[in-house]
């Protein structure tokens, strides 16, 4: 549970041009991000820098030197003018537990999601990012460090004031809501907390991905065993392995194997293609659930291209029974995270604003979260019934809590958060931000 220093949601007339990077997968995200107080004229230039996958496992100075020279790229691009007295401001979505003493800083706990990038673990991403910009002498002024999850939430309240949690169900898998500080115990006693009215409500990023590190509640498989064993930081992550999408498709094909091995499945065929880690992605599982031919032969010709096997009609049927209780296992987990928010803080209505390739590709994945969030928070088939705001029957849209499509957190919800930093240096309210904004 991390405090953001993220203080309440926004009014919707936050204004200002800001620029955002977006840290987390194979590209990263640069925009220019324009406000104007009003959710209907929201101006986006975006751009992608592809970041080659030797640098998720590489320096810290190699990552570092591509984000600023993307970003150096990008200004020169859309032909941004800041200055050393006027610099552009910068919100920066880090997706990765980080402790923040203030928000202009962050320090990066461990990385996760199968980053494993030498000399950031245990330092401050801020401070890293402002040396490699300065080095370019980018007229930029880094105003916030922001998680995926926090920047949906306040993306997506910015638009709907339902709006109750920021959810991401993609490579990784968490959520981020908002507290009152007097709750906060763990930060009761700081200074910065003491400047502020006890009622303030705050962002907590969860980081529950990290749920169960001791491995002492959930149930789990020898192939989940051999994921966290595999993984770079075995031990950590042990409820983001189960349940998100970096790690589906990996179960499934691990389980293929050792069926393989055990003589079970694909006898006699080399599997050479299967035995390449992480080659399996949640689309092709999707995939394989959804085939409706009647022979299943959709999945069939998949396998045969990717990985050039055939399959008889039990692997088939096989397979699909595979891929379906990976998916439900996911999907379950992904609704007790956000049971367990709204049981702590006994909300009983509004919108969980998720985004994610899991929430956005998979077919299934809503409905099966609808239905499980129903049965952890015991709704009665009534109360569903009468509230279904599609009116189809949608599980995820059933009841009083209710999935929505989050807004652009990396991009708008970063600038909504920094717009949010400054007005309140402006009003001299300077708890928690190191900075001056200037
Ligand atoms: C991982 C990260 C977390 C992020 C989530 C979704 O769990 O640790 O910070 O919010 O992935 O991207």
């Amino acid at each position: 549970m991390y405090v953001t220093w993220v203080l309440g949601f926004p009014t919707g007339k936050e204004t200002g041009d800001f620029l955002t990077i977006d840290l987390g997968g194979t590209n990263l995200r640069v925009c220019w991000i324009s406000l104007r107080g009003n959710e209907n004229e929201i101006g986006i230039k975006q751009n992608s820098y592809k970041m080659s996958p030797k640098i998720k496992t590489g320096e810290a100075s190699e990552l570092w030197s591509f984000v600023a020279e993307s970003l150096k790229t990008f200004i020169e691009e859309q032909s941004l003018k800041g200055t050393k007295e006027k610099p552009l401001h910068l919100g920066f979505t880090f997706s990765y537990p980080a402790i923040q003493e203030y928000i202009d800083q962050g320090v990066l706990q461990t990385w996760t999601k199968g980053f494993d990038i030498k000399g950031i673990e245990g330092k401050d991403v801020a401070t890293q990012l402002r040396t490699a910009m300065s080095s370019l002498d980018l007229p930029v002024k880094l105003v916030a460090v922001v998680n995926d999850t926090t920047g949906a939430m306040i993306a997506s309240s910015y638009h709907d004031s339902q709006t109750i949690i920021g959810a991401i169900f993609g490579t990784g898998c968490n959520a981020a809501y908002m507290d009152k500080i007097s709750n906060i115990r763990k930060i009761r006693s700081s200074d910065e907390i003491k400047k502020l009215d006890p009622e303030t409500p705050m962002a907590i990023n969860c980081e529950y991905g990290a749920f169960d590190n001791a491995r002492k509640v959930l149930p789990v498989t020898p192939y989940d065993d051999q994921i966290d064993a595999q993984s770079p930081r075995p031990g950590e992550q042990a409820f983001e392995k189960l349940s998100a999408g970096l790690y589906l498709g990996e179960i499934f094909r691990l389980i293929i194997l050792d069926m393989h091995a055990r003589h079970l499945i694909f006898t006699g065929q080399g599997i050479d293609k299967l035995r390449e880690p992480y080659s399996i992605d949640t689309s092709f599982l999707s995939n394989i659930e959804d085939d409706d031919t009647p022979d299943l032969s959709t999945s069939a010709a998949e396998f045969q291209s990717t990985f050039g096997v055939s399959m008889t009609q039990p692997e088939r049927q096989f397979s699909r029974a595979l891929a379906k209780i990976i998916a439900i296992r996911g999907a379950r987990l992904c609704a007790t995270g956000i049971a367990a928010i709204c049981r702590h803080q006994n909300i009983s209505s509004g919108h969980v604003a998720a985004d994610g390739s899991v929430v956005n590709k998979h077919p299934k994945f809503k409905k099966r979260w609808g239905r499980a969030l129903g049965e952890i928070l015991d709704w009665s088939q009534s109360e569903r019934e009468e509230r279904d705001e599609s009116g189809e029957g949608d599980e995820s849209q059933m009841g009083p809590i209710v999935l929505t499509s989050a807004e652009d957190g990396s991009g708008v919800g970063a600038a909504v958060i920094a717009a949010m930093t400054l007005e309140r240096l402006q009003r001299g309210e300077k708890a928690g931000v190191k900075g001056t904004g200037e």
